[in-house]
């Protein structure tokens, strides 16, 4: 089954300044969006901005959500409040919120599934730490298969994106290789089509990110079960408009 890349751009908590936007707009404007669906992560603060600035096709997409709605939840998103910006995707799960602000599981799937019931897609992601992958894929894939344990019944390859980000490989410059990339991806899909469906396994698509770049792009695209990619640090300068190839 053909699945329509998707690449996605993770600012992060970056820029500093809001002087420094509009040439990651441009950045991101500069993306070819024919060949594949393509976001952009703007830190919280500059959503409603970007979302003026983006080109027709390029989806905003925040870094995270409330677990409810809108109300007495101080300093949180709500998915209410991203429908009103039009917006269509919302990322959660990245491996720094897991770390730092220690979202569980358990809260992920309750956020999942209010992004899902909202008409809002999601972005989920998952990986693991270098102690486990030093383990081996087995270990590897006990760490992925956890995390996605609590959200298989909301895996809607129309709804859901699953952004693989092994922790080791973010922000170090230590790609995974695309043979790692492509075991690891193969591995999630086959656990997802003996635990969800084999037509969910078909159709979900699954970014791999981590240190991703212009320079590895080409090997780790050209892999069966690589489906994009979700850039943190190349999205910041020019030139990421070339993993949208
Ligand atoms: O969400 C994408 C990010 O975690 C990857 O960061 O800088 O390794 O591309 P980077």
């Amino acid at each position: 089954m053909a699945r329509r890349p998707i690449v996605g751009g993770n600012w992060k908590c970056n820029p500093d300044s809001m002087s420094k936007l509009d040439g990651l707009v441009e950045n991101m404007n500069s993306c070819d969006i024919s060949k594949c669906d393509v976001y952009v992560c703007p830190s919280p603060l500059h959503v409603a901005y970007v979302c003026s600035k983006v080109k027709e096709g390029i989806s905003v997409c925040p870094q995270n959500c409330n677990f409810k709605g809108c109300g007495a939840y101080t300093g949180e998103m709500a998915v209410e409040q991203m429908k009103d910006l039009k917006m269509e995707w919302v990322l959660i799960g990245h491996s720094e919120r897991r770390e730092y602000f220690k979202e569980s599981n358990e809260l992920l799937a309750e956020k999942m599934k209010m992004i899902l019931d909202s008409g809002l897609k999601c972005i989920y992601a998952i990986g693991e730490k270098l102690p486990e992958r030093e383990k081996g894929l087995e270990s590897t894939m006990a760490v992925c298969i956890e995390q996605l344990q609590m959200v298989k019944g909301l895996l809607d390859p129309t709804k859901v994106v699953i952004a693989y980000e092994p922790v080791w490989a973010i922000g170090t410059g230590v790609t995974a290789t695309a043979e790692q990339a492509q075991e690891t991806h193969a591995e999630i899909r086959k656990w997802i089509a003996a635990n969800v469906s084999e037509e969910c396994a078909a159709g979900i698509r699954i970014q791999y990110g981590g240190s991703a770049n212009a320079k590895n792009a080409p090997e780790l695209s050209a892999c069966p079960d690589i489906d994009g990619f979700l850039v943190g640090g190349a999205s910041l300068h020019p030139g990421c408009n070339s993993l949208t190839q």
